[in-house]
């Protein structure tokens, strides 16, 4: 992919967040329903990862180019394509690309395994971002390139769904070279300027850990943990928008009253957040403490683990794929 169709993308992009106002939203479906409303078929494959997770992975056929989207934390498919008509992964299908929108491990809708169940084996849930990035991307990749037979693709990366093309680079630089370019919306990967409240939560999360593993509780924000009950609750059938809209997300994302109405939040809190591991979040929250990019610290294990006192860090030099950072 050259320049100039990295510019059609990127302002195909740009103009598909800004153009906001009255919208039709649809609230209830899943992404192919989705879809089917604006007159798109979809295509499910279950990709399997070297590790056994299985993670659906949705395609809108398209005759230009492949785009893969790849959501952040907690989040799912499903986030490129509420927003309707005005949806990523819509304005994309539109102007013609291949659409892929990927699920990493966990969420609600891979929340399945090949010999694992997450319901009871504890195992299931022993990963963080780094195994998003080491195995859920490379299989996702490979699955389409197979799929499509193109030798490399483009990607777009929400929050923590580019912190995984990271690791990805870093740890598998073979796949650099399959990547077109990456375009970073909000993206994350070191923490050092976090300010309260972001800072705060990445702090606590450590005495949460504790918390959870003396609950048995590995799971994060899994449809049948009592947090995501609430949140059901609170902004899907109560439709508060002074706790979920002011509360809880402007509190960690920034208020943003013209791009969130009112009417919109039942959709989102129907698709947000979604389960993922205590791992992950942890591990988020080492990057912070320690001020640093690097692999899961096993503290005292670290010796048995990685061979070493301290985890690896991730060498982002052997990042070398074309990267576009977007920020607010
Ligand atoms: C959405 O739901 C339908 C009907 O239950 C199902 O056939 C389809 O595979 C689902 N799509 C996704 C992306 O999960
Ligand atoms: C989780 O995985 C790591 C590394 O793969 C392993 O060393 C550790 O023992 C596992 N932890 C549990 C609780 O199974």
């Amino acid at each position: 992919m050259d320049m100039r169709q990295i510019v059609i993308l990127l302002t195909i992009l740009v103009s598909s967040e800004a153009n906001h106002g009255r919208i039709s939203i649809p609230l209830s479906g899943n992404y192919t329903t989705i879809a089917r409303e604006f007159g798109f078929n979809t295509r499910v494959y279950d990709v399997v990862t070297e590790d056994g997770y299985i993670l659906p992975l949705i395609n809108i056929p398209g005759k230009r180019e492949v785009v893969l989207l790849i959501h952040g934390i907690v989040d799912s498919a499903d986030t490129f394509i509420i927003r309707g008509d005005k949806s990523l992964a819509i304005t994309l299908a539109k102007a013609g690309y291949d659409v892929w929108s990927a699920n990493m491990r966990g969420n609600r809708y891979s929340r399945r395994h090949v010999y694992l169940n997450p319901d009871k084996d504890k195992q299931f849930w022993n990963y963080s971002y780094h195994e998003m990035g080491y195995y859920d991307i490379p299989a996702i990749i490979d699955f389409i390139l197979q799929k499509t037979g193109e030798r490399s693709l483009s990607a777009i990366g929400h929050s923590l769904g580019n912190t995984v093309f990271y690791v990805m680079g870093s740890t598998r630089p073979e796949y650099n070279e399959k990547i077109n370019v990456l375009i970073a919306l909000s993206p994350i990967c070191f923490f050092n300027h976090a300010r309260p409240p972001v800072s705060s939560l990445l702090e606590a999360i450590p005495h949460i850990s504790d918390v959870l593993v003396r609950l048995g509780q590995e799971e994060v924000m899994g449809d049948e943990t009592s947090t995501r009950k609430m949140i059901t609750l609170l902004c899907t059938v109560i439709k508060s928008y002074e706790i979920c809209a002011n509360g809880l997300l402007s509190t960690i994302g920034g208020s943003d009253p013209d791009e969130l109405e009112p009417d919109f939040l039942p959709t989102l809190f129907t698709h947000f957040p979604t389960g993922t591991s205590r791992k992950t979040g942890l591990h988020l929250s080492q990057g912070y403490l320690k001020k640093d990019f690097a692999l899961y610290d096993y503290g005292e294990r670290n010796i048995e683990v990685y061979n070493s006192y301290y985890p690896p860090k991730y060498d982002l030099h052997r990042v070398t794929m074309k990267v576009v950072l977007l920020d607010e």
